[in-house]
């Protein structure tokens, strides 16, 4: 199994870069936004326990993410490897996926770090706000707030993985084909 971290700010093309990784690759895809965002849809207790933070730009509680998580891994036996895409986001969840992952015997062979400027993450997502119907970019200071979250509690994951040598910084800006071109060496030259 080769299992990767797609980690980065909100809106540094975690989601787009993603897309292509697994139609590249097949791994299978979990992304705990996308997660919650069909709780939330379905009006489950947990989306509506979830919508109010994500609706102010903070993170849901680690138990929950990690729960999801943990239910994720275990209903997909057999896959080729997963793609992690906004999870972990504090240095508890990287912790417990390692746990989890244990428990499955593999690992994070790599976490490939998108990285973008402030000024562009800001452009990105009031521009898909336009559009996107997430209540989370339709405002700067919301958008400001995520941000905020990202660089309290989740750029630190960053560190975490480097002490096993596990991280890779790829700049986020330019176009999406040559960023993916800059993702998929990496993964070649790991897997
Ligand atoms: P989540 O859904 O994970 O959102 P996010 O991290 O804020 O990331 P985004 O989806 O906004 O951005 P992205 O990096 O995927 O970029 P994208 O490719 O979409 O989380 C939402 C909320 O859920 C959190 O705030 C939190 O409340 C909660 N949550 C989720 N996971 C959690 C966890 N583990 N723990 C606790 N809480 C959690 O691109 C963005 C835009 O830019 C798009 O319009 C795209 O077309 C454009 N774009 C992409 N690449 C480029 C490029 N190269 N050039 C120009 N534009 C580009």
């Amino acid at each position: 199994m080769f299992n990767l971290i797609l980690f980065g700010p909100p809106g540094s093309g975690k989601g787009t870069q993603s897309e292509r990784l697994i139609a590249r690759y097949g791994f299978k895809h979990l992304s705990t936004g996308d997660i919650l965002r069909s709780e939330i849809k379905n009006g489950t207790a947990l989306g509506l326990e979830a919508k109010s933070l994500m609706d102010q730009g903070q993170l849901v509680p680690d138990a929950v993410v990690i729960g999801m998580i943990r239910t994720a891994l275990k209903e997909n036996p057999g896959v080729n490897g997963f793609l992690f895409d906004g999870f972990p986001r504090t240095n508890a969840q990287a912790e417990a996926l390692d746990l989890l992952l244990g428990e499955y015997n593999t690992s994070i062979q790599v976490v490939l770090a998108l990285q973008v400027s402030k000024t562009e993450l800001i452009k990105r997502l009031l521009n898909r706000g336009l559009t996107s119907g997430r209540t989370d970019d339709v405002n700067e200071s919301v958008i400001g707030s995520r941000i905020e979250e990202y660089e309290r509690k989740t750029a630190a994951v960053a560190d975490y993985y480097k002490k096993f040598n596990k991280v890779a910084y790829i700049p986020g800006e330019g176009s999406v084909d040559e960023i993916f071109k800059k993702l998929t060496e990496e993964i070649e030259g790991r897997i």
